[in-house]
């Protein structure tokens, strides 16, 4: 009996030095621990061995068949580790700390433009303000002599909130705020996102972008105006422009003009982009109206200003040579993938 079990043993040994996947470490296990299998049988002869040996055989048994059990364990942990970096080395492997060679993302057109057009108005001593999206109806209106109930209002239609305020309708939001917030000459200028309650077509959209920007002074005139003006437009359309000024109207400006710049795609013989009009309608501006000024806290006695709202979709429109407004928002990779470049 003795023998038989060390015989096992060593054929257990043997054979799982061999085996190398798990189904077969099942078999062994059933080979040798099941219903009928060789060291259970061995159990089944206890009743043969002499009383006086039966402790020290049992025991012998006992201990063969926890070992062999433990034996194929071992070997099942050891092949299941061995598969699974076996599965883990077959996986392409993805270093994430590795520098990208290439730039997969592009800043948006308008940003391009309104970042080259901020880094010009910076170098002619500028700052360059943030504005809220959301605005008191008295920054919105009130503050740039747009008063509750007069007609002027209606010029911009724009989405009321519950509380009572606006999604901004113009840049022109921002004057009142940054009026009161700069001490003593300001030059400021201020991008942000609009919104009117317009409907869309290739000149017109419910959301765009502008960019404000205002000059307070003692004796500014709008020879200021048109110098900044034309020393802007000329660095970003990267030559020499010619600008003029047609009278026009608002509310917050006195006296107000268009500003119109002379078509730089052809410079003025006509084409599609100036309709053969050669000018271009770019932006309307003026002279800051006294109230604007009393309402942000300035003395219009003393100080004068000037101010302007650039259509920022218009300039990158004419700028990338994009036709129709609705596209800025559309998200057209098509489109945006052009600017990479620049990103
Ligand atoms: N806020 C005006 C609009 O959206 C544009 C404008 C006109 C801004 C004249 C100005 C200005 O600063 O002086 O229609």
């Amino acid at each position: 009996m003795q023998d038989r079990i060390k015989e096992i043993l060593s054929y257990a040994r043997e054979k799982l030095e061999k085996i190398n996947s798990s189904a077969e470490c099942q078999s062994l296990r059933v080979e040798l621990l099941g219903k009928s299998g060789k060291i259970t049988e061995l159990f089944r002869f206890m009743k043969e061995v002499p009383n006086e040996k039966k402790g020290e055989v049992g025991k012998m048994l006992n201990d063969a068949k926890s070992d062999v059990e433990k034996m194929i364990s071992a070997k099942e942990t050891f092949l299941a580790d061995l598969e699974l970096e076996k599965q883990i080395n077959s996986v392409e492997k993805i270093d994430i700390t590795i520098p990208s060679t290439e730039c997969t993302g592009s800043l948006h057109p308008r940003t391009i433009i309104q970042h080259e057009i901020e880094e010009v108005f910076k170098s002619m001593g500028f700052v360059v303000e943030d504005g809220n999206e959301v605005e008191t109806e008295y920054n919105n209106f009130t503050a740039v002599n747009v008063p509750e109930n007069h007609p002027a209002r209606d010029m911009q239609d724009t989405f009321w909130l519950d509380n009572g305020q606006v999604l901004k309708t113009h840049t022109s939001a921002a004057q009142n705020r940054i009026l009161k917030k700069y001490p003593l000459p300001i030059r400021a200028i201020f991008p942000g996102r609009c919104f009117r309650n317009e409907d869309t077509d290739a000149g017109h959209e419910n959301t765009f972008f502008q960019l404000e920007g205002v000059i307070v002074d003692k004796d500014v005139s709008v020879g200021n105006l048109i110098y900044f003006m034309k020393e802007m437009l000329s660095k970003i359309f990267k030559k020499e422009v010619e600008v003029r000024l047609r009278p026009g109207f608002f509310p917050f400006t006195e006296p107000s003009f268009e500003m119109d710049v002379r078509c730089p795609f052809c410079d003025g013989h006509g084409c599609s982009t100036c309709k053969q009009g050669g000018w271009i309608e770019l932006c309307p501006c003026g002279m800051i109206h006294p109230e604007v000024l009393k309402n942000g806290g300035i003395d219009p006695e003393k100080y004068s200003g000037c101010a302007f709202g650039l259509g920022l979709d218009r300039m990158t429109m004419l700028s990338f040579g994009i036709n129709d407004i609705r596209e800025l928002n559309s998200g057209n990779l098509k489109l945006f993938k052009q600017f990479k470049l620049k990103a």
